[in-house]
């Protein structure tokens, strides 16, 4: 069996406060480490700032957690935002965001979000030709003019976010003609984490609005998404668990076939290196005096949040598997239900000291009725065995895993947020309103 420890132990710095909080808020329980999202928006700008000057623009995906200081921070700090849906973008506007760095994605969007969008002069990223009619018309009744990017498929032709080429090269060779709408440039969003497929992806696009500014359209900003992978184990630990998977046990041997890349060998820097040296696409920005906005959920929220669930009880299963039982559900942090693992393994905080050492292998389950509804379907190597008031500590969960499929089946609370706040050696925390 492989152990999976967290490459950074983030929680480590809170023990004392960890239990004190689940006292005095619930179980489980998100912490939120906004000084750790500061970190990792200024690694970013500096990257973008190393290769493009000061021509390039990060944006907040902020559809990665709900978390409202989350939010906060990436406003406070410049960021423009990437919202999903009217609710984000309302919220996003109420806590100060700059509405014209706001971009507005998804297919098919409302007429209520489409017309927030123009009403607030942001960016909105339209999905097909359809989506540009209908946003010509509701531009026309509010007697504004919608800024628009055109969104691309990518290339990825079974994708219903974006169009395909051809559309986007007919639509905006035409858009000159179209009253109430300003073409603004292009995006896309790849659903993997390859650095050169985004490359020839950036390629494409600045090819083609080299032709567009030829014609006198203008391009000012090519959007090239999110996806920047994070390691959230090490090198040897994702080696060693591909190379014993075969030995590996799980619930029912169910061993999931896909994985996230828990660990790739791209840093963020890298990542945006990668992307802008191939296909001499720096100097193509630059030429054609284009903006390069980067939006990243994961990675802005990398080290972000730590989940923490209180140990109900140990049951054996009649064949002799060790199953956890904690406290909520595992809507809250898992991957099982994308037929896929949470690869880092939980740090257990035993409740008191005197819990004699005697490792075991355990899966992981909440408080659900649905045999199939687990937390981890690996069993996951402990020290010692966890007992009823012990704590399991998940590491690095602001990225999707907080609050993607919370739900309140069985009438459990959805999981509350505290924001940890370090002043020196002083620690505050607040718990989130939730939104
Ligand atoms: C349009 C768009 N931008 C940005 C992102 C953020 O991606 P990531 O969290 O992988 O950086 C997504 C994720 O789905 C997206 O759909």
């Amino acid at each position: 069996m492989v152990n999976l420890p967290p490459k950074n132990d983030t929680s480590i710095f809170y023990r004392d406060l960890i239990k004190q909080l689940i006292l005095s808020v619930s179980s489980p329980l998100h912490a939120i480490l906004p000084d750790n999202m500061k970190n990792n928006i200024i690694e970013l700008q500096q990257a973008l700032k190393k290769y493009t000057g000061l021509t390039s623009t990060l944006y907040y995906a902020m559809k990665v957690n709900r978390s409202v200081t989350l939010l906060q921070t990436a406003i406070k700090e410049g960021l423009g935002i990437d919202v999903s849906s009217e609710n984000e973008l309302k919220l996003a506007l109420s806590r100060g965001a700059d509405s014209s760095n706001c971009s507005l994605s998804g297919p098919c969007k409302s007429d209520e979000f489409i017309e927030l969008g123009i009403l607030a002069g942001s960016i909105i990223a339209v999905d097909s030709y359809d989506e540009l009619l209908l946003t010509t018309n509701i531009a026309e009744s509010t007697n504004k003019t919608a800024r628009v990017m055109l969104r691309w498929n990518g290339g990825v032709s079974c994708s219903r976010y974006g169009m395909p080429f051809s559309d986007l090269k007919r639509i905006s060779k035409n858009i000159k003609n179209e009253s109430y709408i300003k073409l603004v440039g292009f995006s896309f969003h790849l659903p993997g984490y390859s650095p050169l497929d985004r490359a020839g992806c950036l390629a494409s696009i600045l090819e083609l609005s080299s032709q567009l500014q030829k014609q006198g359209i203008d391009v000012e900003k090519v959007n090239i998404g999110g996806g920047i992978p994070i390691s959230y184990i090490s090198k040897e630990s994702w080696n060693q668990y591909h190379a014993n998977i075969s030995k590996a046990k799980f619930y029912k041997n169910q061993a999931p076939k896909d994985y996230y890349p828990y660990w790739n060998s791209s840093s963020k820097e890298r990542f945006i290196n990668q992307v802008l040296v191939n296909h001499d696409n720096i100097e193509r920005l630059s030429s054609l005096g284009i903006e390069l906005i980067l939006e990243p959920g994961r990675a802005l929220v990398d080290n972000a949040g730590f989940s923490v669930f209180e140990v109900l009880g140990l049951k054996k299963t009649e064949l002799g598997d060790n199953c956890i039982i904690v406290r909520g559900l595992s809507f809250s942090a898992c991957e099982v239900w994308c037929n896929s693992e949470f690869l880092v393994d939980p740090i257990l905080i035993p409740r008191t000291t005197n819990n004699k050492k005697r490792p075991m292998y355990a899966y992981i389950a909440g408080q659900s009725c649905l045999e199939d509804d687990l937390i981890t379907k690996r069993l996951v190597a402990f020290e010692r065995s966890p007992v009823r008031g012990d704590l399991l500590v998940f590491n690095n969960t602001a990225g999707y895993q907080m609050d993607l499929m919370e739900s309140r089946f069985h009438h459990l609370p959805i999981p509350k947020k505290v924001a940890l706040n370090c002043y020196r050696t002083d620690i505050s925390w607040t718990v989130e309103e939730a939104m």
